[in-house]
């Protein structure tokens, strides 16, 4: 199995097929069918929320590379008038910097970049769900939109107005159920003064899921993509316990916050605090990771804290000398050093953990899920 995948690996660095998780069935009997947010995918691989999930051309790549989903750039909540509590998350910013960034001796790979949410309309985001949507009932890529919406201050209450206006047209606009949407505490909700203490914080997400699913017409399943807020690792934990609880999923956690730079940044120390948080919170239930996914041995180190799926966007945008395949989009040169690199990628890691006993065979397959033994 170790020469085939030596064999794979240097066939799909020039064109990797659609059908590789197929593939990777019949050739390693290794299934990596998994769920994000309640729904069945092919793998655990998926695009997180960004500036790679915000036009259809980027959509269609996914689809071809056989990405299992994409959760679209977050947009900004509105009431019926256009009005927005969150507006000052809509900046129009496209200026991306690719830079490596050391921790603990390491270098990893974080995009700087001052932007924020959706900066186009409404109408315009619920377009892109449109074609998503399409793209999903076609086979390919599950697409899930993702939110921004009012967070009150401890006192006031949530303006319902906005969730109800957004949440109905994204419901419409998806037109099946269940809605599945993710709810962004972005890091830079970390670094603003509302996001500078504990008891609002966990005031939002005990309640934001809620008055999502009030606010929608049909069944909705929400998941809530923490912050790294800026206190200690104790906190985080009952963040994410609480999150738990509230959701139906937790993507866990965005990136951390520079407040010297002002800027959001990831790289191994993201990876680091996401893991250690992670493993002590024990928590189990529907999770995904992100957070310096790089390797496929980091997709089972995630899996390994129970995490169901993890979620990419700084391994879609390197310099194409940072991929080992020759062609394709990134999408399909991350997917291939990500499962096929004989070294690092997730399938040796699921061999070397059978061969350490930490993995069986079940029916003959190695199966994604088993790991952690967070299979639903
Ligand atoms: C340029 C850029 C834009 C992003 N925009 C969003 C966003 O709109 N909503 C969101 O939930 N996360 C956003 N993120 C966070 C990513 O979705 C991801 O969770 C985070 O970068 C950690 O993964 P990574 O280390 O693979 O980049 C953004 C990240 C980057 C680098």
């Amino acid at each position: 199995m170790r020469a085939q995948l030596v064999a794979d690996f240097e066939r799909f660095a020039r064109a990797l097929p659609r059908t590789w998780p197929d593939h990777v069935r019949e050739a390693y009997a290794i299934d990596l069918r998994t769920q994000y947010l309640g729904q069945p995918v092919p793998h655990p691989i998926g695009k997180a929320s960004g500036q790679l999930s915000l036009k259809a051309e980027q959509l269609e790549a996914d689809a071809e590379a056989g990405l299992a989903f994409v959760v679209l750039k977050t947009v900004i909540g509105e009431d019926a008038t256009g009005s927005r509590t969150m507006g000052a998350w809509a900046i129009h910013e496209t200026k991306m910097k690719v830079e490596l960034r050391s921790f603990g001796g390491r270098a990893g790979w974080t995009v700087t970049w001052k932007g924020r949410g959706w900066d186009g309309t409404l109408e315009e985001y619920l377009a892109l769900v449109r074609f998503g949507r399409d793209l999903t009932a076609a086979g390919g890529p599950l697409a899930v939109p993702s939110v921004k919406l009012h967070l009150p201050r401890l006192g006031e209450e949530f303006v319902r107005a906005e969730y109800a206006h957004t949440i109905s047209a994204l419901a419409r606009a998806w037109g099946r159920e269940p809605l599945l949407v993710e709810k962004d505490f972005s890091p830079t909700l970390a670094g603003a003064a509302l996001g500078d203490e504990q008891r609002r914080i966990l005031r939002w997400i005990d309640g934001v899921p809620e008055h999502i699913r009030d606010a929608a017409p049909g069944e909705t399943r929400v998941a809530l993509k923490l912050m790294n807020a800026r206190f200690d690792d104790a906190f985080q934990v009952e963040m994410l316990r609480r999150a738990s609880r509230s959701s139906d999923a937790v993507t866990a956690f965005n990136r951390l916050w520079d407040p010297a730079l002002g800027v959001a940044y990831g790289g191994w120390e993201l990876s680091d605090r996401n893991l250690r948080v992670l493993r002590e919170a024990r928590v189990r239930g529907q999770l995904s990771g992100t957070g310096n996914v790089c390797s496929g041995r980091l997709v089972a180190d995630y899996a390994r804290t129970g995490c169901g799926s993890v979620q990419l966007h700084t391994m879609f945008q390197l310099p194409l000398s940072a991929y080992p395949a020759s062609a394709g989009s990134r999408t399909a040169r991350t997917l291939h050093k990500l499962v096929f690199d004989p070294q690092d990628g997730l399938i040796v890691a699921m061999l070397d953990a059978e061969g350490r006993g930490e993995l069986e065979r079940t029916a003959g397959e190695l199966r994604f899920v088993d790991f952690g033994g967070h299979a639903p």
